[in-house]
């Protein structure tokens, strides 16, 4: 019953508003979020940015879904995508339904989303069939990227490569897709050729919107920070800050200070 944005309302972007998005993994930052977002992605990038692993590929259903839940308590305006994990899909349209429709009971979100072009098209299918709007991801895919981050797209190979899983994902009635750490003129050959929104990370202004990781937008992230990601704020900065300010206070006895400390009511008062 919230005012929202829908994956319909997504899929109808036009190219004069680019859509705004960022991931989200809590319910406060998500209600900061929210209002100026158009989609707010709770992103497996959440095993490395929130749990400290090294990749994606350790992240469960499981941690999905409450992350998911946090996520819809507090939006109220964007469209909100919950990321299908490693090996929650990977089996064929089965597995990928039985996944999908745990989120989308447990979590309330608008939408899932799940790596792959050719290779789900069958099971992206089978969830908007089932009535489960679903955004794509093609490009590179860090659930499959065991060798490392590789940028796609390029050589006629790379570009065909890309091209040909966004036009699987669009014809398997996907209402949008998120293009990952893919060269310029990929982005842009994609981003022509599909009737769906593009929205891209590390691929370019050509796309129809953007996606970045919060963490990295805010400086909150400790790992490594690709070149695509922008750092808008210092949020490390600020905590090591208020944390060093704070334990100064606690060893010179200023904090607690009287209006951080009870009383006994003085006598005849209530
Ligand atoms: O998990 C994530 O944060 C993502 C975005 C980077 C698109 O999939
Ligand atoms: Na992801």
């Amino acid at each position: 019953n919230r005012r929202h944005i829908g994956p319909g309302d997504i899929r109808a972007a036009t190219p004069d508003r680019p859509l705004v998005c960022l991931t989200a993994y809590t319910a406060p930052v998500a209600a900061y979020l929210d209002p100026v977002c158009d989609l707010l992605l709770v992103g497996d990038s959440l095993g490395m940015v929130i749990y400290g692993m090294d990749g994606t590929v350790g992240v469960t259903l499981d941690m999905m879904i409450a992350h998911g839940r946090a996520v819809t308590r507090r939006a109220r305006h964007a469209c909100v995508v919950v990321d299908l994990p490693a090996g929650s899909y990977e089996d064929g349209p089965g597995q990928a339904l039985e996944s999908a429709r745990r989120v989308m009971a447990e979590t309330g979100a608008d939408a899932v989303k799940l790596e792959g072009g050719i290779a789900v098209e069958a099971s992206i299918a089978a969830l908007v069939g089932d009535g489960i709007p679903v955004l794509g991801h093609i490009g590179l895919l860090p659930q499959h990227a065991e060798e490392g981050f590789r940028i796609q797209g390029r050589g006629e190979d790379g570009a065909r490569q890309v091209l040909e899983d966004g036009l699987a994902v669009e014809r398997a009635s996907a209402f949008a897709v998120v293009i990952e750490g893919t060269v310029e003129p990929v982005a842009r050959r994609v981003t022509e050729a599909l009737s769906i929104p593009t929205i891209g990370i590390g691929a370019s202004a050509a796309c129809s919107g953007q996606i970045l990781v919060t963490d990295d937008l805010l400086g909150l992230y400790d790992g490594h920070l690709p070149k695509f990601a922008e750092r808008y704020a210092d949020l490390a900065g600020t905590i090591r800050e208020a944390a060093q300010r704070w334990t100064d206070d606690v060893r010179s006895r200023a904090f607690p200070a009287e209006r951080n400390t009870y009383a006994e009511r003085p006598a005849g008062k209530v």
